[in-house]
């Protein structure tokens, strides 16, 4: 598809200038992906952006993702991937066991923020971990007894401050990719319920 969407915007094939383009973080968190998928995985994919990540789990495991950006949402949908317009996993029923996340990180201030969709992909609040703070506090709802988290974070969040927010919620958490890029180091980290402090 070319030409323009709706509002105006720029569309090309299935990229939208209101959408997040693949990026390094997106092929790191694949790859840690493809490494922890089992074609009898359920999965949900939160903030799934282009569809990038979402389109290839499809052609091993069922799927579902959300995104918060209603274009995102057309664009990831162009290219098959069974998509949900909600905040996080709002409205989404069952159990999945692989919830994975590529959140906004970045620290940004009021001055800072733009006004537009794609800011959604970047904006993390002023400590850069708001949303992820959110995901995690609530991911327990959709995520099955022995279900898996994999989740991006930057050196620009607070690697070790991420980590708490985990284990603050009863999940033990691992670094499962590492990647330097330019002026930050992107993480995969693996969160899975700590089952013996359940037990307790
Ligand atoms: C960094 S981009 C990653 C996009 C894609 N997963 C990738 O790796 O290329 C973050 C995505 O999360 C979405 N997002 C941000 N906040 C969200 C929320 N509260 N609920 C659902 N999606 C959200 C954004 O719209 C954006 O598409």
């Amino acid at each position: 598809m070319h030409g323009k969407d709706g509002s105006g915007n720029r569309v090309d094939g299935y990229r939208c200038e209101q959408v997040y383009s693949p990026e390094q973080d997106t092929y790191l968190l694949l790859e840690a992906v493809l490494h922890e998928l089992s074609c009898a995985d359920r999965v949900l994919e939160v903030g799934c952006g282009s569809g990038e990540i979402a389109a290839r789990i499809a052609e091993i495991a069922p799927v579902i993702a959300t995104d918060i950006n209603p274009h995102a949402v057309i664009a990831a949908a162009m290219r098959g991937v069974e998509v949900v317009r909600t905040d996080l996993y709002a409205g989404i029923c069952g159990e999945f066991d692989l919830v994975l996340f590529n959140p906004p990180y970045l620290p940004t201030c009021e001055e800072d923020r733009l006004n537009d969709w794609l800011e959604y992909a970047l904006d993390g609040g002023e400590s850069g971990r708001e949303v992820i703070a959110r995901f995690i506090a609530g991911v327990d709802r959709v995520l099955a007894p022995r279900g898996r988290i994999l989740l991006l974070a930057s050196s620009l969040t607070g690697l070790e401050e991420v980590q708490h927010i985990f284990a603050g919620h009863g999940f033990l958490v691992f670094i499962v990719a590492a990647r330097q890029v330019e002026d930050e180091t992107l993480y995969v980290l693996r969160g899975t319920r700590d089952l013996c402090r359940c037990r307790a």
